[in-house]
């Protein structure tokens, strides 16, 4: 029989769409983007100067094992080369993650609300999601998400500093929870804000790695790094799963200029932490100013705040763009919050305080 249309895979009609923060509108009176979680500060210039350098040779694919940048991590983190995988962005290593170790019939565990591309991979990889619902106090319930592994279980992600709350998991707490999930189940733990946490119980997942062959750490260039546009990530893990990762990479996937500018990033260091420092302070100040107010706010250890407004969730973020910041809202849940400039992060105060007011 002739179909009209190509047959395409049913669990696709299960899977959301990724919603990516708003930008402002062009032209309108919205000035601020505060709904990505990106790096307010233009790139550095060396590392501009590096990406600007890389493009001039663009009509080349780029180095597809991604050597320079493979070594630079390796030396900077202290880690074997063969433990070292890259992709295009770390959502794009964490589908590869999810594509190495899980098909129909197994189940990917994580916490909920999280990331939201986690539903997204699970399902087009034709796994099975298993959301653990959040504590009251918004934070990663690991004896529920302990209590959902079954015999179907491949791989459990743990977002720490979460995404959207930026609410944290503590070393002795992960610890504990690291060594009881068997040890055929992977354990990815997302760091894409590692470098915006300043509590110091929470642990570097990088130490946390090294004895634990199924332990897998996530990270980014987008965020501290400040190269969100350029898709670069990276993970650290034992051969096998390091391995696995060069098998499901999409060949050629991170380009010459997104190498380059990581390598000149990783180089200019001391520069962009300080940058990260001045985020931290406005952090403090945007928090402060929010409890000021009488807002509830979980302890943030990112870039971003998180407010539960339930049902007043989009009068909230509509208010908030007419004062001229565009926040991310999830409908019927709250708002996340990046933190930017500091106009910005003015901007959004007055907004809350106002909507406060009328509440
Ligand atoms: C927790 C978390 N992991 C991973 C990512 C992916 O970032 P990228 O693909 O830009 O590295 C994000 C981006 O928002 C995130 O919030």
């Amino acid at each position: 029989m002739t179909e009209k249309t190509p047959r395409l895979r049913p669990e696709l009609d299960s899977v959301p769409t990724y919603k990516p923060g708003r930008p402002a509108a062009p032209g309108g009176p919205v000035a601020y983007k505060l709904s990505s979680n990106e790096n307010p500060y233009p790139p550095l210039p060396g590392v501009l100067e590096s990406a600007l350098a890389a493009a001039g040779s663009f009509n080349r694919y780029p180095d597809m094992a991604c050597a320079g940048l493979m070594a630079e991590l390796s030396d900077h983190f202290k880690v074997p080369l063969t433990h070292l995988a890259t992709g295009t962005g770390s959502v794009g290593v964490a589908q590869q993650l999810v594509q190495s170790t899980a098909g129909p019939g197994d189940e990917v565990i994580y916490a909920w609300r999280s990331f939201e591309a986690y539903p997204i991979i699970t399902r087009v990889a034709g796994a099975t999601p298993v959301e653990v619902p959040l504590t009251p106090g918004e934070v990663h319930d690991l004896d529920a998400m302990l209590a959902a592994i079954t015999e179907r279980t491949r791989l459990i992600f743990v977002c720490n500093p979460n995404n959207p709350t930026g609410t944290v998991v503590h070393r002795a707490e992960l610890e504990s929870f690291l060594d009881r999930v068997p040890s055929g189940v992977l354990v990815v733990l997302d760091e894409a804000y590692r470098e915006f946490i300043r509590d110091e119980r929470v642990p570097d997942g990088i130490e946390l790695y090294r004895d634990r062959p199924n332990v897998c750490v996530l990270r980014t260039f987008s965020k501290a790094y400040g190269l969100a546009g350029l898709r670069v990530g990276f993970a650290v893990a034992h051969e096998p799963v390091a391995a696995a990762l060069r098998k499901t990479a999409v060949p050629f996937g991170v380009s010459q200029i997104a190498q380059d500018a990581a390598v000149a990033s990783l180089r200019s260091e001391a520069a962009l932490l300080e940058r990260v420092e001045a985020l931290v302070g406005e952090r403090t100040r945007v928090v402060e100013g929010l409890l000021g107010q009488g807002w509830t706010v979980p302890e943030t250890q990112a870039n971003f705040v998180w407010l539960r407004l339930g049902e007043r969730t989009m009068d909230f973020a509509a208010a908030c763009e007419r004062a001229g910041v565009v926040v991310r809202p999830f409908p019927g849940e709250g708002v996340r919050v990046t933190i930017g400039e500091v106009k910005a992060n003015d901007l959004f105060l007055r907004a809350a305080e106002d909507f406060r007011k009328e509440l």
